[in-house]
């Protein structure tokens, strides 16, 4: 193992970010009454260019007028490929409250697009003496930006997590589907008369997670577009959390309660997870490296994955 420690990612829940329109401030309410983690007000994409303006209006008195609660509250921005992303951040960080906790940034395909947005927000905070520290996350969602990810992961202190967005991203990759994540249809093995679907989204979420546990970001899985198969959600958010990540957007409110369910370790997990940690204890006790557990080796490895379980679950709670 290499003797650098790995960091921590920040100690925050993060299993589900709820995201709306800008442009849609009647449900503003409504995302601060919903039980999501992060809030994710959108200027980018579900946002029409004639509103844009608009939506920042309404994004900035939503920090002034509008009770959060505990949410970390975070703002899309546009694309550095368009005319709007600086007054984006100028605007908002210019006029908002301090509520505000982060800027996302959408199709980050280098580290010098970080540092772009990270200079411009530095430069506002001083202007405006702003107290608190504005974080960044990015969306992974260009070939660039997965070809660049650990790049990316490392480009700013102000980084604080990092999702795939699965639609841009395969539209850049020129994956020849319209899904938004999930079961692709002509993905699969075939073998005597069957199809086994795999999945199409796996080696971009590892190199996500993989960049992001290197350096301390959170790691997330971004949209499930089809909100009416909650089965499909859950699969694909059960597939994520198997492989490392935190938490899923949710791009409908009904979504919310099942990435909750999916990122917070059940009771069973936890259970399990603490009966490794006394198993383990017992056989140190006694002067040995590994343990039997119901039938199967545990060993010091074990241990660090229990305490991945139990840490999640106890900052999940509050303690
Ligand atoms: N957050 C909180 N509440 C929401 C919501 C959201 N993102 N989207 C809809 N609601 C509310 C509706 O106002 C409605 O409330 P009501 O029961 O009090 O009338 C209820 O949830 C059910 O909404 P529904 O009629 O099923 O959906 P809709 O047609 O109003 O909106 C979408 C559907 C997909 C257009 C909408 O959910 C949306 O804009 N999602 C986010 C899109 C986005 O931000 N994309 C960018 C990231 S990919
Ligand atoms: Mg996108």
């Amino acid at each position: 193992m290499s003797f650098r420690v790995q960091p921590a990612a920040p100690a925050r829940p993060n299993r589900c970010q709820l995201f709306g329109p800008g442009s849609r401030p009647a449900i503003f309410e409504k995302m601060a009454a919903s039980e999501a983690d992060v809030i994710n007000l959108d200027l980018e994409d579900s946002v029409a260019p004639d509103d844009k303006a608009e939506a920042r209006k309404n994004i900035i008195a939503a920090t002034h007028d509008i009770d959060w609660g505990n949410k970390y509250l975070s703002v899309r921005i546009n694309g550095l490929d368009t005319p709007y992303w600086y007054q984006d951040v100028v605007e908002v960080l210019e006029n908002a409250s301090e509520r505000i906790d982060q800027i996302m940034i959408p199709k980050v395909g280098s580290a010098a697009d970080v540092y772009a947005v990270d200079a411009l927000v530095t430069a506002v905070e001083a202007a405006k003496n702003r107290a608190k520290p504005i974080s960044l996350e990015v969306i992974i969602e260009t070939a660039a930006g997965i070809a660049h990810v650990e790049d990316i992961a490392a480009s700013s202190p102000r980084l604080q997590a990092m999702s795939l967005g699965a639609a841009d991203f395969a539209a850049s990759m020129g994956m020849q589907t319209t899904g938004i994540g999930g079961t692709q249809e002509n993905y699969y093995m075939h073998r005597e008369g069957q199809k086994y679907w795999s999945d199409p989204w796996h080696w971009a979420q590892t190199a996500i997670v993989a960049a992001c546990r290197t350096h301390g970001i959170l790691p997330v899985d971004g949209p499930f577009g089809d909100f009416s198969d909650d089965d499909g959600f859950r699969a694909q958010a059960r597939r994520s959390a198997t492989l490392g990540m935190v938490g899923k957007w949710a791009i409908h409110p009904k979504q919310v309660a099942i990435a909750n369910e999916v990122f917070t370790p059940s009771d069973e997990a936890v259970a399990e997870a603490r009966e490794i940690l006394a198993a383990m204890e017992e056989a140190q006790r006694t002067g040995a490296g590994a343990a039997v557990y119901k039938g199967r080796l545990v060993d010091i490895a074990s241990v660090r994955q229990a305490e991945v379980i139990v840490r999640q679950a106890e900052m999940i709670s509050g303690s």
